[in-house]
């Protein structure tokens, strides 16, 4: 069953700087809610599920529209009942991701085999060192030592393509089965 999934939800987050930490812009999206998402006027806007409930919607194959997403913001929808982060990368997450030398990475993998388009990272949002879900989709979440995102169960650090770094998580963030319908709608599933 396929489903288009729409933001709802209200609220804006003036969404500080803080202690050098880059921007890091969150939309939380509910699967399976149907509406507009109005943002005007909010530069980085912060939209949160405000019905749990809709969570249950998940579906087997979803459709998400990322117009909605400037550079540099992030949205966080629910897939098989699991957290999806899908980010809007900058130039220099980019150029971090790609520079990297993977060769002594705990799961070395090039950030060529994470992204389907180097501006779009599209992963499972859960630590793979005991599930939990690492911070960094929100703004003024840590984001570990490399920029990324960081898991604060246990200190697992994941870097700007979701590549573990450093902690005890074994392995990278994993990437779901996804495919680019047009240039800014993709199908999870
Ligand atoms: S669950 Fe993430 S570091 Fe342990």
């Amino acid at each position: 069953m396929t489903d288009t999934t729409h933001p709802t939800g209200v609220g804006a987050d003036d969404h500080q700087e803080t202690g050098g930490t880059p921007r890091r812009d969150f939309l939380y999206l509910a699967t399976g809610a149907v509406g507009a998402l109005g943002v005007a006027g909010a530069a980085w806007p912060f939209i949160h599920s405000m019905n749990p409930a809709l969570d249950t919607l998940a579906l087997g194959t979803i459709q998400v529209d990322l117009s909605m997403l400037d550079v540099g913001q992030s949205i966080t929808v629910t897939w098989r009942g699991k957290p999806v982060f899908i980010r809007h990368r900058t130039e220099q997450e980019i150029e971090q991701a790609q520079t990297t030398d993977v060769a002594d990475l705990p799961d070395p993998q090039p950030d060529s085999e994470r992204v389907q388009r180097p501006e779009w990272l599209v992963m499972i949002g859960i630590c793979t060192h005991l599930g939990c879900v690492p911070k960094g989709q929100k703004a003024g979440d840590p984001t570990g030592d490399f920029g990324g995102w960081f898991c604060v169960c246990h200190g697992s650090h994941y870097d700007t393509s979701g590549r573990i770094r450093r902690g005890p998580a074994p392995r990278n963030l994993d990437v779901p089965a996804y495919a680019f319908l047009d240039d800014m709608t993709i199908q999870l599933g």
